[in-house]
């Protein structure tokens, strides 16, 4: 009998890039372990996609969490997609609290999945991609700690590559750093508010769409893309970033 496919898990699977992540994965023939908060989403979510999705309702950034998730599923691919949406503000009218929120989310599930997949560890020739964000390499001045804790999701992925090659573990850590869309309810909310810092301008360039994201993911996971690379995501595709 042939050896079931390993799945990919993937957070934020109930909205936005997410969503087009787990569904272009399901259609390439990977299952999908589709992590979110919100259960009524992804039982939706289950019922466009059938049996090639499992849902698992939780926070992205729970530690035990994680390693349930890996010792159940034991997946090849992890994506780690969720993020919080920004309060959008300038600096001065961010409390902490708003100002940090991404690192409690963001920045803490990286951190969280990259040592469970070195310490559980992942079976060698497993993959995690990290989601940044094009807002890592330039700032997001109305975002509060949105890039920072960007900057940081690309480091920590950089940083558990390293130990994966010294401990000769045979994990690949991918990083994908997308352009800002309108095209999600997160990208939507940050596009409104520097369109409207800049007096209605819009860049007027395509739009990344959540399908591209979709397509990028499953190339750069399925085909065995080097591990540590880096790539700025746009609508014209993904871009490998060169080492710094
Ligand atoms: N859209 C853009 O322009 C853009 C550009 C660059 C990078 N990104 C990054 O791409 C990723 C996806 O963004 P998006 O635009 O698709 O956002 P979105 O439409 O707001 O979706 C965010 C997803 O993350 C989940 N989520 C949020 N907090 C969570 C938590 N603590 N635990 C588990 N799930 C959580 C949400 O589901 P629940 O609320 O149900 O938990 C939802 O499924 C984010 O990391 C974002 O920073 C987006």
């Amino acid at each position: 009998m042939p050896e079931p496919t390993r799945p990919a898990v993937v957070t934020g699977a109930s909205r936005g890039f997410g969503r087009a992540i787990a569904t272009a994965l399901v259609a390439a023939g990977m299952p999908v372990v589709g992590l979110a908060r919100d259960a009524g989403r992804l039982r939706t979510q289950q019922e466009e996609l059938g049996e090639g999705f499992v849902p698992v309702v939780g926070d992205a950034v729970d530690e035990e969490l994680a390693r349930w998730v890996l010792a159940e599923h034991d997946p090849r691919l992890l994506v780690l997609n969720a993020g919080a949406a920004p309060t959008m503000a300038p600096v001065h009218e961010h409390t902490w609290e708003s100002f940090s929120a991404p690192w409690e989310v963001d920045a803490r599930q990286a951190f969280t999945w990259a040592k469970v997949a070195l310490t559980a560890p992942l079976p060698p020739g497993s993959h995690v991609v990290a989601v940044s964000s094009g807002a890592a390499l330039r700032g997001s001045p109305l975002s509060g700690g949105y890039a920072g804790a960007k900057a940081a999701v690309r480091f920590v992925a950089r940083y558990a590559a390293e130990e994966s090659d010294r401990a000769g573990l045979g994990i690949g850590f991918t990083t994908l750093l997308p352009q800002l869309t309108a095209a999600t309810d997160l990208g939507a909310a940050a596009a409104a508010a520097y369109a409207a810092r800049a007096g209605g301008v819009t860049s007027g360039a395509p739009g990344l769409t959540p399908e591209q994201v979709g397509k990028a993911v499953v190339g750069i996971a399925l085909d065995d893309a080097a591990p540590g690379a880096e790539y700025l995501l746009t609508a014209a595709g993904p871009q490998p970033l060169e080492a710094p």
